[in-house]
């Protein structure tokens, strides 16, 4: 068959293959430190599995539902954007469930872009956002980010980016793969100064929940000047642990949401019922519970800082938010096959900088929430013990 091109030329589904070969090595018995993967090492949240075995019995949950998403979960979610975000939302018109925050994203993008519109993606970008702009014909732009300021996005990196006329920014805060959380001022700054000029944002806060060390959250949807222009991701995935249910939301003005419906429609008509009823149970978890996981997530990093303070070549300076750090090697001008060495060798799974931009070379990227204490420590012992040999 004929694939065109601009199929073809995104790059291979990386998570799919590091999660293949660890499947591979952990078959034959090696006994691998996973610090690649994206899902928390938390179980689901428990009132999503209860919501979900209830659900079961319910004859409606076997039915096909409205493209936007069950009602009673859209005016949950509405309560919690307020209360959390400080985002205020009409559950009716302005919010649609989605088969996770990567089908929200593809979902904005297919209903925004025109073929050849250019989007900007502050690099390190998260990989899935640069191949669905693509996928919808899109032109990715990679605006790099500093090391030195801990890849905070700022309004002066974006600037000389703003005059080849994008369509849109997407900004993912907390950020994957660095970690970073975007300053609350700056974030204002650049939402005020993009919507002035007609520049649309996807703000991706799929790590939202996973905030610690001072640092805050900041929605830029929240800002009623900015409204119009602002799309808002959200997942269940990170704090609730329900990846594998894929539920995730967008909140945007009514006209675009309108529009999405028809999308939506032909694309999946509505996410998965059973888990629109589970992320339904998911937001009735004590706040205790969350404040928990996160002061677990909390405590990774810190045991990771202090693991890598130890071993010369590794660099991070530790970010505070989301459960990835983002580690410059010393003289390493071929990340991937350093990641490769590294699993084959020390048995330790990390994903290479550069799936995540030009930027990324020579980084990688060590997902610490996806490990249990004890696992970190191994990795970190395996780390230490392989760059001491090279
Ligand atoms: C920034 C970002 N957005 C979206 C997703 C995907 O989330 P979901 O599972 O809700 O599709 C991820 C997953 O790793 C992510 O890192």
């Amino acid at each position: 068959m004929n694939i065109p091109l601009r199929i073809q030329d995104i790059a291979p589904a990386i998570m799919d293959e590091i999660g293949a070969r660890v499947k591979e090595l952990t078959d034959h018995g090696a006994d691998v430190v996973n610090l690649a993967g994206g899902a928390p090492s938390f179980p689901p949240v428990a009132s999503a599995l209860r919501s979900a075995r209830q659900a079961i019995e319910d004859p409606g949950t076997h039915l096909y539902g409205a493209d936007a998403g069950l009602l009673s979960l859209r005016e949950g979610l509405s309560r919690r954007l307020a209360e959390n975000d400080g985002i205020k939302v009409d559950p009716a018109t302005e919010i649609m469930v989605t088969a996770g925050a990567n089908q929200a994203f593809m979902l904005a993008v297919l209903t925004l872009l025109e073929p050849g519109d250019k989007v900007l993606l502050p690099s390190p970008f998260y990989f899935n956002h640069e191949m669905t702009v693509r996928i919808a014909g899109g032109v990715p732009v990679e605006v790099p980010l500093r090391e030195e300021i801990d890849f905070q996005l700022t309004l002066a990196d974006l600037e000389p980016y703003l005059d080849m006329e994008p369509r849109m920014l997407v900004m993912v805060s907390p950020n994957n793969p660095t970690g970073a959380v975007y300053d609350p001022e700056e974030l204002q700054r650049i939402a005020r100064h993009l919507s002035s000029r007609g520049i649309v944002i996807i703000s991706d806060e799929t790590y939202q929940h996973f905030v610690f060390g001072g640092a805050r959250h900041f929605s830029v949807g929240s800002l009623p000047e900015c409204r119009s222009q602002v799309i808002t991701i959200g997942s269940f995935s990170k704090t609730f642990s329900l990846s594998g249910w894929r539920v995730g939301y967008l909140v945007a003005e009514a006209d675009f949401v309108q529009q999405a419906i028809k999308v939506q429609d032909s694309m999946l008509v509505c996410a998965p019922l059973i888990s629109q009823r589970a992320a339904l149970g998911a937001l009735s978890t004590p706040a205790e519970e969350l404040a928990r996981r996160r002061a677990v997530v909390s405590e990774l990093n810190q045991l990771l800082a202090r693991s890598l303070a130890d071993i010369p070549r590794l660099q991070w300076h530790p970010t505070q938010g989301a459960y990835y750090a983002f580690v410059h090697v010393e003289d390493c001008a071929d990340s991937a096959g350093l990641a490769t060495d590294l699993l084959e060798t020390a048995q330790v799974a990390a994903v290479p900088g550069t799936v995540y931009g030009h930027n990324g070379e020579g980084f990688l990227r060590l997902s610490y929430g996806s490990a249990s204490k004890i696992e970190l420590e191994e990795a970190c012992a395996r780390l230490s013990k392989y760059f001491a040999a090279c």
